[in-house]
């Protein structure tokens, strides 16, 4: 699948002209205070040139879920102040999302962040009607749509999917490299390729492990969703998180990974507490001996071991979802050291997600330690399981 991109477009084509931007500007908030800036730099090459080729940009992104309300809690206010101090130039704030006066008025070379798209209930209507009708208005604000969150890629809303039918479109920067990437993953992975795997549900899991069972050498479990594993090997899981009706698809998985002769590594020895909380006191056990009375919440440290053993024979790693409870510095260790062994990987590694973008950061890591940092987690796992995503298949 070719995109067109924003590479391949004439820069003198932009001069002048009115470009509607999709980022993905969904960052981590703690009391209105940004924790983690990652994809609102990683949204800065695109916006910096399309200003210097003197094109009116107006930006939409989304916050969180707002499910059509204006929650004060999720607006985008605190993300413009960012990207103008990123920018190092004044990016005008808009309250309105459809008729915005700041959006219609917009001049070459200056920048406007609309309010969370998310408030419009059209943006993420299941109705296509709905949709275009929020469309056919965003499109009003511009001659051009660049499509650069590569995060929402694999949704079917209006400012990511539908907008692009109405006007002439390309990938910008971000949305190409995150696709170049990941088709290296998908289409010839220098080998070995390993596949670590972490998180709180298997449901969210289960279609890219079935897909990648038979592309990958090495696939590891950690996470919440590890104990569905071993719930499904018989093993006794006490109080940890399980999803008690994947079991017999994760006994599938088992069987078929053996067959084909994956290395699949499940933790043998778990951190446990008796509650969810950063003052538990942690306790490492065996996995198959987890007391009744406990509740898993870190890889213990010989699994960690084994799985940065297995990381550093590979060639090709993709990680996504933390091993463990990493926001408590008790149950962080299993995250920190496969974070570690993928800085050490010699061919290509990637980190896939906001979610595990934040976490290495948080524990102290820079984006440079790896291969490359996926601003999408969800997208990079569709695309991973091989499954369409809309706004990549619209940008043809
Ligand atoms: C993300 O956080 O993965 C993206 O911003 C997409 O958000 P969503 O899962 O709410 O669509």
């Amino acid at each position: 699948m070719n995109i067109q991109t924003l590479e391949n477009l004439d820069p003198t084509d932009l001069r002048g002209k009115r470009v509607f931007l999709r980022c993905d500007l969904n960052v981590p908030l703690k009391d209105g205070t940004i924790t983690d800036d990652g994809r609102i730099r990683a949204s800065l090459p695109t916006i910096k040139y399309l200003i210097e080729q003197g094109a009116a940009i107006v930006i939409a992104a989304h916050l969180g879920r707002p499910k059509g309300e204006r929650k004060p809690e999720l607006s985008l206010a605190p993300v413009a102040k960012r990207l103008s101090e990123l920018l190092g130039t004044e990016v005008a704030f808009s309250n309105e999302i459809v008729g915005s006066s700041k959006a219609l008025a917009v001049s070459s070379g200056e920048v406007v962040l609309l309010e969370n798209i998310r408030y419009e209930a059209a943006e993420t209507s299941k109705e296509e009607s709905q949709r275009e009708v929020l469309a056919r208005e965003l499109a009003k604000y511009a001659d051009l749509f660049i499509s650069d969150g590569f995060g929402a890629v694999h949704r079917k809303h209006a400012s990511v999917y539908d907008i692009a039918k109405l006007l002439p479109h390309a990938a910008g920067f971000l949305v190409a490299a995150e696709v170049e990437v990941l088709k290296k993953l998908t289409q010839s992975p220098e080998r070995p390729y390993g596949v670590v795997l972490g998180g709180a549900k298997v449901s969210d899991k289960i279609g890219v492990i079935s897909n990648l069972l038979d592309k990958v050498n090495v696939l590891a479990i950690g996470g919440g969703m590890l104990f569905t594993f071993l719930a499904a090997q018989g093993k006794e899981i006490g109080k940890s998180l399980v999803e008690v009706d994947l079991i017999p698809t994760v006994k599938e998985l088992l069987t078929r990974a053996e067959s084909l002769g994956v290395k699949l590594l499940l933790p043998t020895d778990i951190v446990v507490a008796k509650e969810f909380s950063a003052d538990a006191t942690p306790t490492t056990v065996s996995a198959s001996a987890i007391p009744s009375d406990q509740m898993g919440l870190d890889i213990g440290p010989d699994t960690a071991a084994n799985f940065a053993s297995a990381i550093s024979t590979c060639k090709t790693v993709f990680w996504n979802g933390p091993m463990g409870v990493f926001e408590f510095p008790n149950f962080a260790n299993g995250t920190k050291v496969v974070a570690k062994a993928l800085t050490g990987v010699t061919g290509i590694s990637v980190v896939g997600g906001g979610d595990s973008a934040a976490a290495v950061r948080k524990l102290g890591f820079v984006d440079a330690d790896f291969g490359y940092i996926s601003t999408g987690g969800g997208a990079s796992l569709e695309y991973l399981e091989g499954k369409e995503l809309p706004g990549l298949v619209v940008l043809i």
